[in-house]
């Protein structure tokens, strides 16, 4: 398929040397939400994510954890892939700068470079930083750390090779003044244009000696050194339009890219080290590279030591995709840092999810239901309080929503979206359609007013669809109409009236159900556990919301056996690093259980503990041994500790 207007837009690489948090999802979600509404708008979106798998990195996380540097890649890489469908990310490619495609598409652009004698060995001595993977000059350093991670740094001599990135500095501060869209937000583009202003730009190692780091792509005119990981990584946008698209190759389709989305950290990397790359290749720049702010948790710098980095997962899991995607575009402007909480999460899920768009959608369904028996009825004349919210409806999704997500206002595009669910609810407010109901003589205005309703809401469900495609796809499917969101439905001026009159609806499930706060809640991090949404009373005369998950009764729970028992000894399973056979007592009988609890504990901290375990469940077979229960433990797919009795109980106890 070749369209007309294609739109290339990227994510950076992800480093693989640990698994996915907050702000690689924040990046992911922003891009796919671009991606949706240009694909809406009829543009041929190429949109490419991926993994940053070169590099110290990489290479110390390996190291680590002990196994070989691919190995450990590919073992991480499923990770993020398995995210981004959990996040529902219509990414079209995923790159991955271990392909051999890619690597050898690097190693043509160096020697490129080389033969146009744009690298040169030389040599350097500088204070290094493992951390960043970077030399600082004397005057960078401050007392021994690294200006940029205050790590300590180490002075290293080493021969290297540079890329004569120092000669572009003139031609990219031209670039840049006559680009104003070129490095977004537009504070941003001043701190670069300060940077290149007022400092000379130094030529750039692009090069590491092996006998320092192996783990990279071997320079093609020295196999002593590796490619520096940027240098690597950057290419990956030029490199994947080679070989990822279906239809290849896509390069001269799709480059310059319109928008590399980037964090602020990494903005240097890009509009510098990436615009210059570009220039010796003799390629144009990107149209965009956006710099977006970053997150703190609780007002705190995110990371592992503080133990507040926030799994995406688990928010997923605690508030359902579509309302984590809607925070975290809605509640900070796209390029200023922004501060995550779980109270903060609670406020906008409960207010704007399920008390707007959730209950607008209940209610129109519930009175359609009630009183239409069902179908979309027909409308009588409208009056202007109709008008009112057919113009706002329309000119949201004509004229606000393209205005803000073409500038990437992300949170005053929704701000625009919920100016209109507000003024439906309270339209209906106003209107009372419940109150009609009881009176005949009101049937044609009672008709008018859950036809605009219903309309309406057609009409959200387009403008939502980019940051909730989700629910924005229930919401068509509740109303009865087929969501065919992967046709370009903005393409053209929306016009009011496109829900038709007799659709038979489709009532389901309350779309956000309200989340009660619990005291003392912590942010849903790696090392909480998330709380479990619980339903409350409804907020409106629409149906009372059901719980965010399955509740069961009391009969149910009473079915599960839950015992103590003694552990009487404890070894591993041979070749597994996770699974130990337990032989554990119930008092009056012996059980083999095999638990998943190798990575937490050594078999002999087990022995004599009591511990909590389902007594009742079908004996299985793990690695080819029976397990005859299990054995309760706190974590998810790591375990974070058994369960045990804070009292001496006999081995066999009911748990209830
Ligand atoms: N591999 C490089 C990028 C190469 S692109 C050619 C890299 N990877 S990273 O995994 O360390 O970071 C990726 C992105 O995550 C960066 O854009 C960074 O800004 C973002 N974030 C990391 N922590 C973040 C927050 N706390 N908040 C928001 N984004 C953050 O850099």
């Amino acid at each position: 398929m070749t369209e007309a207007n294609p739109f290339y837009l990227t994510t950076p690489i992800y480093y693989v040397n640990d698994v996915p948090h907050i702000g690689h999802a924040y990046t992911t979600i922003a891009a796919d939400v671009l991606a949706r509404y240009w694909r809406l708008r009829g543009r041929e979106v190429f949109f490419l994510t991926g993994l940053d798998e070169h590099g110290q990195k990489v290479q110390q996380a390996a190291d680590k954890a002990g196994v070989d540097p691919q190995v450990h890649c590919d073992k991480l890489a499923p990770q993020f892939q398995t995210l981004w469908q959990r996040l529902n990310i219509s990414n079209d490619a995923f790159i991955r700068t271990t392909d051999p495609e890619h690597k050898s598409i690097v190693q043509r652009y160096l020697q490129d470079l080389y033969d146009k004698k744009l690298i040169y060995k030389d040599s350097y001595t500088g204070w290094y930083c493992t951390f960043d993977e970077r030399f600082w000059t004397e005057k960078d350093v401050e007392s021994g750390l690294c200006p940029d991670c205050k790590r300590p740094v180490e002075q290293l001599s080493e021969h290297n090779y540079f890329f004569k990135m120092g000669q572009y500095q003139n031609q990219l501060l031209d670039h840049i003044k006559q680009h104003p869209s070129f490095i977004r937000p537009e504070s941003r583009r001043n701190e670069v244009l300060g940077f290149l202003q007022t400092q000379k730009l130094g030529d750039l190692s692009i090069s590491r000696p092996k006998s320092r780091l192996s783990w990279g792509i071997e320079l093609p005119f020295d196999n002593n050194y590796v490619t520096y990981v940027w240098f690597d990584a950057l290419v990956n946008y030029m490199s994947a339009l080679e070989y990822l698209p279906r239809e290849k190759p896509a390069s001269h389709r799709f480059w310059p890219a319109n928008v590399h989305l980037v964090g602020k950290d990494i903005l240097t990397t890009h509009a510098v080290y990436w615009s210059t790359m570009l220039m010796a290749l003799n390629l144009p720049l990107p149209e965009t590279i956006f710099a977006h702010g970053w997150w703190t948790v609780d007002g705190e710098k995110m990371s592992k030591s503080r133990g507040n980095v926030v799994d995406p997962n688990k928010m997923v899991g605690a508030y359902g995709v579509d309302a984590f995607r809607y925070f975290l575009l809605r509640e900070v402007p796209f390029g200023q840092d922004g501060d995550f909480s779980q109270s903060a999460m609670l406020t906008r899920v409960n207010s704007d999810l399920a008390n707007g768009l959730g209950n607008l959608l209940s209610r129109t369904l519930t009175l359609i239901e009630r009183t239409q028996g069902g179908a979309v009825p027909v409308p009588g004349e409208i009056g202007t309080a109709e008008q009112e919210l057919q113009q706002a409806a329309v000119t949201l999704l004509n004229e606000a929503l393209s205005h803000h997500l073409e500038q990437l206002e992300f949170n005053r595009s929704l701000e625009a979206t919920w100016q209109v669910v507000q003024l439906a609810n309270q339209y209906v407010d106003k209107t009372a359609p419940w109150a009609l109901a009881k009176d005949e003589r009101n049937a044609v205005q009672l008709r008018t007013v859950l036809y605009t309703m219903a309309e309406t809401l057609r009409c959200l469900s387009l403008a939502t669809y980019p940051v909730i495609p989700k629910s924005a796809q229930l919401i068509c499917s509740q109303l009865g109409i087929a969501a065919e969101f992967t046709r370009p439905l903005l393409r053209d001026k929306v016009e009011w009236g496109g829900l038709k009159p007799g659709t038979i609806i489709h009532k389901g499930p309350s779309l956000f159900p309200r989340i009660e706060s619990k005291p003392g809640a912590r942010p849903v991090t790696e090392s909480s556990v998330p709380s479990q949404p619980t339903a409350a009373a409804p907020t409106s005369i629409a149906a009372p919301a059901p719980p965010a998950s399955p509740q069961i009764t009391i009969d149910e729970f009473m079915k599960i056996q839950l015992r103590t028992a003694k552990v009487l000894s404890a070894e591993r399973v041979p070749k597994s690093e996770k699974l130990i056979k337990l032989q554990v007592s119930l008092g009056t009988e012996q059980r083999q259980i095999v638990a998943g609890i190798g990575k937490k504990y050594e078999p002999d901290a087990l022995i004599g503990k009591t511990i909590v375990v389902v007594a009742n469940l079908k004996p299985a077979k793990l690695m080819g041994i029976e397990s005859q229960g299990m054995v309760l433990a706190a974590g998810d797919a790591d375990v974070r500790g058994l369960v045990t009795i804070l009292e001496e109980v006999d081995p066999g106890t009911k748990v209830k």
